[in-house]
This record gives C-alpha cells, sequence and structure tokens, in this order.
C-alpha cells in the first residue's frame, strides 16, 4: 500500500521535472528586487520591525499566542481594535480578521455560496477563490477575463442567488478589473459583487484604501477581501462587508472558526503597517512615477509580449518553461532579481516574467533591468 504512495509521489514529481515545471523552495538571493509583493518597502522597514517589538513588549497581555480559536480564547483587545480601525480606514460597515489571504478567500467562498447558487468568476480569479467555490456546493462557471458581455450572458441565464467575483488587479497580470461597469451589471441582474484586493489595498487610492473605496462603490459591491502580505508587508487578511456578513462567518466560514487566531505579533504588524501607510503618500506616488516610467522604457518591445497594466505587476509573455526560466537565469547573474511565472501556474504559452515595481526602486535600477531584459529576450528568440 505503502508502496502505492510512494510510487505515485514519484511518478508526479517525475511529471514536473519533464515540463520544466518543477518548484523548488530556495533562499531567496540579495539581489535587486524585482519579484516580491513588497511594493512599499513596509517588509524591510527595520524601523517599522523595532516599533513592531517595542509594541509587543508594551503590550499587557499574551506576547506570544492567541491562545485559541477566535470563538473561544482567540478575541483580544487588539483584535477588536483592529478591525475596527480596518472598517473605518476602508469604509465599510464591518472587517474580519483571517489568518491569510488564501483562508480569507476559502472562509467567504466555502461557506456563502450554497447548493443552486450560482458563482461567476474572472477566468484568471485567483487558486483561493476557485478552491473556495470548489468546496461550496454551489454551480459555477467562469467568465472570459474582464468581459462583461460575456459575463452578460451567463448573468441573463442564472438562477439562484449568483454572486460575481474578481480582483481589483489580478495577481498574474497585473492589469484591472472594469470595476465600474461590474458594479452596474451586478445591480442589473441582482448579483453579489465580491472583490479580491489583495494586489490593490495600499498601492490604489489616495491612502491606499483600495480600488472600490477609491471609487466611492463600497456601498455597491458585496464583499471585498483585503491582504496584508504584499503592499502592507506583514500577514493576514480580512473580509470586508456588512455586519450581518461578518456575523454569518464567524457562525459558518469553517477556515475562520476551525483554527488559532492570529498571535498579537501579527495585529501589531498590521496595526503598525496601516500607521505607516497614512504617512506614506510620497511612496504610493513614487511608485505610480516609476510604474509610467517602466512603461516608457519597454514601449519598443512587441505589443505581444506586453500585458497592459498600470499596476505595480508588469508582465512579459514569454512562450515555453525552457524559455522564460533561461532569460530569468540571464538576468538574475546581472544581480536583477526577476522570476518565471510557469505553466500550470498560467495557462501553457502563456508563460511570463512577473516584473514588481517598488517603490524603492531606482530609475537607473529600471534602466539595469529594462537593458538586460531587452538582451537577454532577443538571445532567446
Ligand atoms: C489575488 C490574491 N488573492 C489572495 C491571495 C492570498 O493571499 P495571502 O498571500 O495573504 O494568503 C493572493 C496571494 O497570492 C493573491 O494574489
Amino acid at each position: 500500500m505503502i508502496k502505492a504512495v510512494n510510487e505515485y509521489i514519484a511518478k508526479k514529481i517525475a511529471e514536473r521535472k519533464e515540463k520544466n515545471a518543477f518548484r523548488e523552495l530556495s533562499l531567496s538571493k540579495d539581489l535587486i528586487d524585482f519579484c516580491s509583493n513588497d511594493y512599499l518597502g513596509f517588509a524591510r522597514d527595520k524601523n517599522l520591525a523595532i516599533l513592531n517589538h517595542q509594541c509587543l513588549m508594551d503590550f499587557e497581555d499574551l506576547y506570544n499566542g492567541s491562545t485559541g480559536a477566535r470563538t473561544i480564547t482567540g478575541t483580544n483587545r487588539l483584535t477588536i481594535e483592529l478591525e475596527s480601525m480596518l472598517s473605518d480606514f476602508h469604509r465599510s460597515s464591518a472587517a474580519l480578521i483571517y489568518n491569510s489571504g488564501y483562508t480569507a478567500n476559502l472562509g467567504l467562498f466555502s461557506s456563502l455560496p450554497y447548493r443552486g447558487d450560482l458563482v461567476l468568476y474572472d477566468e484568471l480569479i485567483h487558486a483561493s477563490i476557485r478552491d473556495g467555490i470548489q468546496m461550496s456546493r454551489a454551480n459555477a462557471y467562469s467568465f472570459k477575463h474582464n468581459d462583461l458581455v460575456d459575463l452578460e450572458n451567463k448573468l441573463k441565464r442564472a438562477s439562484g442567488k449568483v454572486y460575481v467575483a474578481v480582483e481589483a488587479i489580478y495577481s498574474m497580470d497585473g492589469d484591472q478589473a472594469p470595476l465600474i461597469d461590474l458594479v452596474e451589471v451586478c445591480k442589473k441582474y441582482d448579483a453579489a459583487l465580491i472583490v479580491d484586493e489583495a494586489h490593490s489595498n495600499g498601492v490604489l487610492g489616495a491612502k491606499g484604501e483600495g480600488l472600490v473605496a477609491d471609487l466611492c462603490l463600497e456601498k455597491d459591491v458585496f464583499a471585498r477581501v483585503i491582504t496584508f502580505g504584499k503592499a502592507l508587508g506583514c500577514h493576514g487578511a480580512a473580509v470586508l462587508g456588512s455586519q450581518d456578513l461578518k456575523d454569518f462567518l464567524v457562525n459558518y466560514s469553517r477556515p475562520f472558526i476551525y483554527t488559532t487566531a492570529p498571535a498579537p505579533h501579527m495585529l501589531i504588524s498590521i496595526k503598525n503597517a496601516y500607521d505607516k501607510l497614512s504617512k506614506s503618500k510620497h511612496k504610493i506616488l513614487n511608485l505610480r512615477d516609476l510604474i509610467n516610467y517602466f512603461k516608457l522604457k519597454i514601449q519598443d518591445l512587441l505589443d505581444e509580449a506586453k500585458i497592459e497594466s498600470s499596476s505595480p505587476i508588469q508582465c512579459l509573455i514569454i512562450p515555453g518553461n525552457d524559455r522564460v526560466k533561461a532569460v530569468c537565469r540571464q538576468v538574475q547573474a546581472l544581480g536583477l532579481d526577476v522570476r518565471p511565472i510557469v505553466a500550470p501556474t498560467v495557462p501553457a504559452g502563456k508563460e511570463r516574467i512577473r516584473i514588481c515595481l517598488h517603490s524603492y526602486n531606482t530609475k537607473d535600477e529600471v534602466d539595469r533591468l529594462v537593458d538586460a531584459l531587452k538582451k537577454s529576450i532577443s538571445i532567446n528568440e
């Protein structure tokens, strides 16, 4: 029996290796960062780390752990204050913290849609939402990426309660959802719109409050998922929505209920990251300036190679796992950290370099990156 299991594991590993798609864990290299999600540099901010440490020492209660699930011993003063701060900042009625964006999406989508309901999701939606939908008993269909006509055609034929799932900024493409139009279509068909703001939180909006709040659509969007592991530089996530939605999740969302609550260190880090965000307008503006600069510099690359995006995520399509990996290796050898995104994370033929720009990157670094990319892409044509 165990022999059969071991053979199965070996076969699956061999399959990945054959396709040059084997994922390996390695230490991050000390190169110029063009691949992390630390868009504003908060994760690497030593002063923020020192402040987090001091706040933890000053916290009068537990230091190391939360001691239990949220519904038992895992809710403390920090949690209540942070959820209240999050709902104020993002202008929602309520906020519920989860241990990560993955579990927030799993928790929301596995519990809310039910048998007889329908979830329509953008075909490029994140794996965590797909997994959540799969755990629910709802019917689910994808619609073409950012395609309102395809979505509307599917909404016309829908029955039961209907949910529509999109990302504000798509994680693997960097482009933005047409949110104003999506709100209109969802209103027309009485569908509940859910927006994942993992990559827009901290980046979009005058104060980094995300796309929904920036467009003043808080009342039109049924729920939002915000995460803290990207621009906020720490870890964790929250679902934003009505107080009733929060009460529902506390009662029915298994990934929320059956797990140990976040430790005080995580809550303090999130609180201090938000305080820092409120003083970081210049960083957000720097980042936007750098995005425009990068776009200008890659103008002369073939259109098929670029995915149009105004976000910190800029992708160059380099089909084939071997080729995209070779290009990245050559660019890395010049001291610039870029990473390949290969099938099956993205569809075969759409393999890409996912370049992440940060407020701490300089224009000189961008020049070096663009030169290196152009050279390496032409060598590997
Ligand atoms: C769009 C999107 N949603 C959710 C997640 C999951 O968030 P977390 O990393 O906090 O689990 C990610 C991160 O990969 C993401 O890109």
